[in-house]
């Protein structure tokens, strides 16, 4: 047997049909990893938005050697903006193609990206926003309940990634064979293409492992999927289901791979970065009193609006990417025609500072300050440009009603001592401990 051949498990029952049995072994974990000094870095906001300032100030496009950072609002905007100039295939492709294949978030403007983020919108319905919160409400509400009674919930492991993976099983349309190996499967895939820039090998090969594993899974998802259409049976209507569909029809068929790989590539974007997302935002509100208050009133009024601009402004502190990383791709110039503006050379890199640029006074009033109804919202949260977040319907959605759901707790307050912090698995938040007196109380105009 190969190395990552994978042993047989017996089908599990998914969304409204058994799945075939998937050749499953356990990924290594990465628990024990000691986490990088850059790592600790990376996940301290508060540092990153200290280190920030003065460059913002003095040095806006800094530039050492190959690398340079830019800080202001108008030049990040710009440089994401410019997609040509500053490109991202030679920063995400090598990766995404070696443990998924080519996935949009890995390409250049080009046919190919053009077609396949076509085709992936068309298996986005205007009807999924309600469907998608009334799943994420119910499931959310079920998870804080179960754990609530005993006082305590870990946002992390009790509340959001059981309930990501939930809605990439009922919405996305792949369950994993268990729960505990579809978390793993996406946090270590996750990590691997986007974060593992040191080159952790065992990282690396947990992620090459995981990715067998998904693949076979998913391959066999799709065999049966097509299966059912063939023979006229009734399918559950998922993103999945959705692209299998589309190979009927030339202009939007894929191949079976490329099924696979849009829908994988889809799938890993959507657990940790939702974990990562709303763990950061809970915590930050919970240091915030002023603005937990807040968010505690719109919730229990069910002004889901409300609750939306104080996630996407705690996150605005707290981001799941301080900075997006693009190549460049010919001799150019950033910040033109203003006094910091600097050539830079092809070949470099370039690091596109969204956090800093969220604190930008040129652009945010105020900047330090928490204001839920800022405008412009914290905008650079989800991306810019032709790269911009695919999940953006979704995140609006699930992320305000996971944290809503806390917020209608009674007596919801950070854990005493070292379990109330905020704790990494790498680069994911893997704990984090609230306490409450009571389960959730339903919003005023909901059942
Ligand atoms: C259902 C959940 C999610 C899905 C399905 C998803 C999917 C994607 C996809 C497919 C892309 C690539 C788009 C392209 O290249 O055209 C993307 C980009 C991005 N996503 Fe998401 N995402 C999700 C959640 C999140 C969350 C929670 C955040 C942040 C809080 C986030 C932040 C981003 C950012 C910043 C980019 C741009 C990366 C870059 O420009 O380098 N995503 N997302």
């Amino acid at each position: 047997m190969p190395a990552n051949r994978v042993r047989p498990s017996p089908g599990v029952s998914g969304v409204g049909r058994t799945i075939p049995a998937v050749r499953l072994t356990k990924v290594p974990s990465t628990r024990r990893r000691p986490t990088s000094l850059a790592t600790r870095v990376a996940n301290n906001a508060a540092l990153l938005r200290f280190l920030a300032r003065p460059l913002r100030r003095f040095a806006p496009v800094l530039s050492i050697g190959r690398v340079v950072v830019v800080t202001r609002h108008a030049d990040v905007v710009d440089v994401l903006e410019r997609d040509e100039d500053f490109t991202i295939a030679e920063v995400n492709a090598a990766t995404m193609d070696r443990i998924d294949g080519p996935f949009i978030l890995g390409m250049d403007r080009s046919e190919r990206y053009t077609r396949e983020r076509a085709i992936l919108q068309t298996c986005v319905h205007p009807s999924d926003g309600e469907r998608i919160r009334e799943f994420v409400t119910a499931t959310a509400r079920e998870l804080v309940r179960a754990t609530a009674a005993r006082g305590r919930i870990d946002v992390v492991q009790d509340l959001v990634r059981p309930a990501a993976t939930r809605l990439v099983a009922s919405y996305f349309g792949v369950p994993g064979p268990d729960e505990a190996t579809m978390m793993r499967w996406m946090r270590i895939l996750f990590w691997e293409a986007f974060m593992n820039s040191g080159g952790d090998l065992t990282v690396r090969r947990a992620g090459a492992q995981a990715a067998d594993e998904l693949h076979a899974h998913v391959d066999d998802l799709i065999t049966a999927g097509r299966a059912e259409l063939d023979r006229g049976q009734q399918v559950p209507d998922t993103v999945l289901m959705r692209l299998i569909k589309a190979q009927d029809d030339p202009a939007t068929r894929l191949s079976d791979e490329a099924v696979r790989r849009n829908i994988c590539g889809v799938i890993v974007g959507a657990v940790d970065t939702t974990n990562k997302a709303t763990a950061q935002i809970i915590d930050q509100l919970l240091r915030d009193e002023g603005a937990l208050r807040g968010a505690q009133r719109a919730a229990r009024d069910g002004d889901m609006q409300a609750v939306a601009q104080y996630s996407f402004e705690a996150l605005r502190f707290q981001p799941l990417n301080p900075v997006l990383v693009r190549h460049v791709a010919r001799d150019t110039v950033i910040a033109d025609g203003t006094r910091h503006r600097r050539s830079v050379s092809s070949g470099g890199t370039v690091y596109a500072a969204v956090l800093p640029a969220m604190f930008d006074g040129a652009v945010f009033g105020d900047p330090n300050t928490f204001r839920h109804d800022r405008q412009p919202a914290a905008d650079l949260n989800f991306g810019h440009g032709m790269h911009s977040c695919f999940g953006r319907y979704v995140n609006h959605i699930q992320i305000p009603e996971l944290v809503a759901a806390l917020l209608r707790c009674d007596g919801l307050r950070r854990a005493p001592g070292r379990q109330g912090r905020l704790e990494f698995e790498g680069p994911f938040p893997d704990r984090l401990l609230v306490e409450v007196v009571d389960g959730p109380v339903v919003a005023r105009g909901r059942v």
